[in-house]
């Protein structure tokens, strides 16, 4: 039994649902060696920022919030302030200069050490730190120990700092459970890193290549899940639908997962277009529990550009993977990424990816201007092919304008179907609770906020652009495609 007293500990996350996922890791693998977890920062002797580094912006963020964190020090000078995640692997001992009141950065596959890696910064701070030599300007290495923990000396008024950097190839978090809220959904990470190399992604830099977890484990997981009442599954991963465990494939998973007591929804994320196959969409259309939706990264509609940034399909082949699903499963809704101004990207070649747009008609795109990435192949672009920020910035909104449009009208058209609702929430007003669609729509309507995790029917009343307004009806016998 431990003796120690118990600390709290708190962690904030940024980015994708990979992040959020990894944040529920580590508040597991603290929960298990004694921490308590706490919702605000300023109760905690521990907090970490779990971040992003797959833009600039995401970046800039987060920097703002750890000097802003580094306020509660000033009462506190035990507190510790820990930064993990993609962001802490990119920028490494860079970010412990930058920002000196950091005493932990700990990349994506570090957490399996972070109790030892906090008790280690302990024992550190209670040795106290050796003065730097007169001429040391920076940090002193002591180079990287067990765990890979590499200490970095900051001189007598900072304390130790730690870095803990070493990507594991073997590194899926097997065996590690996530702390997770109480609630009808579960996220579940089954892959880590990626082993395509997108040219403007850092993804494969940072969380290393792609690591798969065990499809035994996967299912007995949901299992546990379900016996605590849990309904609905995502299953993660960089390139979701790669995932391959000895002869499991992914359909398979997929398969094996939506065929668990209890779980009546099944979604993933994300998956790339390259490996979007017959098999998977012949699983989707044929278990019931597999949701009528689809994220579909599309990143560009021109094929010259879809080359530069290797991503390993044609506009066509993408079409044709479009009309693939589309059969097999003739409603279902569809997202996709797009980025634009791509260094070397012109104006015709933008104009292909609005064309893109208005042929696959996507539900819903999540947009974004090209964001410079250290270390990133496209980097090394010639330096004339870099996009001026105002024509990046009006290609944006440009194509967030077609893609409004057509999902308006897209959900305009679905106004007066009754769907089956999952609800998730309370609303935006009070008396109002909010659910999801299995086409991943979201609805709000009246009703008791104690209700989240219930399943229930609404009729899709009115939209406003990218969500609906709905009233809550009967199950109908059998819920017709559409009104
Ligand atoms: N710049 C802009 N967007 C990017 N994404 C990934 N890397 C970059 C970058 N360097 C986008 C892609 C990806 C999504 C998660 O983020 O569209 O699918
Ligand atoms: Fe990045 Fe491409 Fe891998 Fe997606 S598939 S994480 S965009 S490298």
């Amino acid at each position: 039994m431990s003796t120690k007293p118990s600390r709290r500990a708190y962690v904030e996350t940024y980015g994708c649902q990979m992040n959020i996922s990894d944040g529920e890791l580590m508040e597991g693998i603290l929960e298990r060696s004694g921490y308590d977890i706490v919702g605000r920062p300023e109760d905690a002797d521990v907090v970490l920022v779990n971040t992003c580094a797959i833009r600039e912006h995401a970046e800039k963020r987060v920097l703002g919030r750890v000097s802003q964190l580094n306020g509660l020090k000033r009462d506190r000078p035990e507190m510790v302030i820990g930064v993990t995640g993609c962001m802490a692997q990119r920028m490494g001992g860079t970010l412990l200069e930058e920002a000196p009141y950091v005493d932990i950065v700990m990349g994506p596959d570090g957490y399996r050490g972070l109790p030892e890696t906090l008790d280690r910064l302990e024992s550190g701070r209670r040795e106290g730190s050796a003065p730097p030599p007169p001429e040391s300007v920076g940090l002193a290495r002591e180079g990287a120990g067990a765990g890979g923990i590499e200490v970095l000396r900051g001189g007598r008024k900072r304390g130790p700092q730690l870095a803990v950097l070493q990507l594991d190839m073997d590194e899926n978090y097997q065996g590690l459970e996530q702390r997770r809220a109480d609630g009808p959904s579960a996220w579940i990470p089954i892959q880590r890193g990626c082993d395509h190399r997108c040219t403007y992604c850092i993804v494969p830099y940072v969380r290393g290549g792609e690591k798969n977890r065990s499809a035994v484990e996967v299912v007995s997981e949901v299992r546990g899940l379900a016996e605590q009442g849990v309904t609905e599954i995502t299953l993660l991963g960089q390139t979701v639908n790669s995932y391959v465990w000895e002869d499991v494939p992914f359909p398979e998973l997929l398969k094996r997962v939506a065929r668990v007591d209890g779980i009546r929804r099944v979604r993933f994320t994300s998956p790339h277009p390259r490996d979007v196959n017959e098999a998977l969409a012949e699983v989707m259309a044929t278990e019931a529990a597999v949701c009528e939706q689809l994220h579909l990264p599309a990143q560009a509609g021109n094929n010259r550009t879809l080359k530069r940034m290797l991503r390993r399909y044609t506009v066509e082949t993408l079409l044709e993977k479009v009309d693939m699903v589309r059969s097999a499963v003739p409603d279902i809704a569809l997202s996709t990424d797009i980025i634009v101004a791509f260094p070397g990207e012109t104006d015709s070649e933008f104009r292909d990816t609005l064309d893109l747009m208005r042929t696959v008609r996507f539900d819903d795109a999540f947009t974004y201007k090209y964001s410079l990435r250290d270390g990133t192949p496209a980097t090394r672009l010639p330096e004339g092919d870099f996009i001026d920020p105002d024509e990046a910035q009006a290609r944006l909104a440009e194509l967030i304008e077609v893609s409004r449009a057509i999902q308006n009208e897209i959900n305009r058209d679905e106004v007066g179907r009754i769907e089956e609702v999952l609800i998730e929430g309370e609303g935006r007003d009070p008396g109002q609770v909010r659910g999801r669609t299995r086409r991943n729509k979201v609805v709000v309507f009246d009703g008791e906020a104690a209700r989240m995790g219930a399943y229930t029917h609404a009729r899709l009343e009115r939209t406003t652009g990218a969500t609906f307004v709905g009233s809550e009806v009967e199950a109908p016998e059998r819920v017709t495609a559409s009104a």
